[in-house]
């Protein structure tokens, strides 16, 4: 049987929780398929960072980049934790996995699925995938600051934008718009004053569509990207745009389409050089840890992603399934939010898989 090496790296947080729920679905999706999940977990975060002071060494980096797929929870402390103050998790941690890993493509669907309570009065047909880029933008770490703690303190944060960078990215993009129904993409950025990564973005998209003649192509301000997604969500389809605008975008896109307890994501190495990573796009909540308060949805249709990216096309499906039912069924007994526990809410989707 084909055998796939996974990393498993629950992290801090409710990740723990999720994660757990996470994996329970995985085995229960993929029990007939004549495929076998091996399982290294890798103990990571502000937590294993408070017990030794490592925030990722080059040996698990190593080891993780030796796997085929990794399941992340989610990483990062309680904000504002002293003893937390240099080590800066998110950056060393997460994004030193995304840019390692060359996860150029940040995928993140955003779909109000039936039954589901929206905070939009009118949210008609919401379904549509943001396409954010992973490895460039203002999250390289090209920034500085001198005379730090004064008065004449400057600070800056360099956004670095690549053609290869913007037009690999932007590619995929138009590969995603082409194989889905309304076949549509939106360039989100903010062209009239970023106007050197703006021209670049906007020019490359332009040259990309002419490849590309079935897919419509538009261009949105990232600031009036936001009163659409909130005013005329459908008008959306495939959403590209750069690393920061995507991540605020798409806290919104889970805002809108059933809260953030829903919302999966891929980090995406399409070249398939190194494993891809999946997580659910939340953090850690230190604010509800430890209490099974946590939705594991997230996680578990962050495992869908996973399991369609790897061909696992059938057990992704079977997957959804499960969700969206659970879903409608949270609505019928009348509130959407939590009446059962995280691990309830696993058991019960690997229970409509498992009774069919
Ligand atoms: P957060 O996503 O952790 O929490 C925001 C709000 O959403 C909180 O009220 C939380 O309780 C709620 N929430 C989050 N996930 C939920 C779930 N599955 N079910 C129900 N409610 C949920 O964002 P934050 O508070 O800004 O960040 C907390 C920590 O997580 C920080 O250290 C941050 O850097 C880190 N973080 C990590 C990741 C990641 O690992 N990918 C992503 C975002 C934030
Ligand atoms: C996310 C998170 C991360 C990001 C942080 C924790 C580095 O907010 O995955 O959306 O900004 O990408
Ligand atoms: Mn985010």
């Amino acid at each position: 049987s084909r055998q796939i090496k996974l990393a498993v790296i629950p992290g801090d947080g409710i990740g723990p929780e999720v994660v757990a729920e996470a994996v329970k679905v995985l085995s229960a999706a993929t029990v007939a398929d004549d495929v076998e999940f091996a399982l290294t977990w890798f103990s990571l975060g502000a937590t294993r960072f408070l017990e030794t002071g490592d925030v990722l060494t080059d040996a698990d980096l190593g080891a993780i980049a030796a796997q085929d797929a990794i399941l992340l929870g989610a990483v990062g402390g309680v904000p504002g934790d002293p003893r937390l103050a240099n080590a800066n998790i998110e950056r060393g941690l997460l994004l030193r996995l995304r840019f390692s890993l060359d996860h150029y493509v940040n995928l993140r669907p955003s779909v109000l699925f039936p039954g589901v309570p929206s905070p939009l009065a009118a949210p008609g047909n919401v379904d549509f995938v943001v396409v954010r880029e992973g490895t460039e933008g203002p999250y390289v770490g090209n920034g500085g600051a001198i005379r730090q703690g004064t008065a004449h303190e400057v600070a800056n944060e360099v956004s670095v934008n690549t053609a290869f960078g913007v037009e690999r990215v932007v590619r995929f993009a138009f590969e995603v718009a082409q194989g889905r129904p309304a076949k549509h993409l939106t360039l989100v950025h903010k062209t009239n004053v970023l106007v050197f990564a703006g021209g670049l973005w906007q020019r490359i998209v332009t040259a990309v569509a002419a490849e590309y003649p079935d897919v419509s192509v538009d261009y949105l301000h990232v600031d009036a990207a936001t009163i659409f997604l909130v005013t005329n969500p459908s008008r959306f389809d495939v959403i590209v745009t750069d690393n920061l605008f995507g991540d605020i975008l798409t806290d919104l896109a889970a805002a809108i389409s059933g809260g953030i307890g829903l919302a999966a994501s891929g980090n995406i190495n399409p070249d398939g050089r190194f494993p891809s990573m999946f997580e659910p796009v939340h953090g850690s909540a230190p604010d509800i840890a430890g209490k099974q308060l946590a939705d594991p949805t997230a996680a578990i249709l962050s495992v869908a992603l996973m399991l369609d990216h790897l061909g696992l096309t059938d057990a992704a499906a079977r997957v959804r399934d499960a969700v969206v039912a659970d879903i409608a069924a949270r609505t019928g007994n009348g509130a959407f939010t939590a009446s059962r526990g995280t691990s309830e809410v696993g058991d019960a989707i690997v229970t409509r898989m498992t009774d069919k």
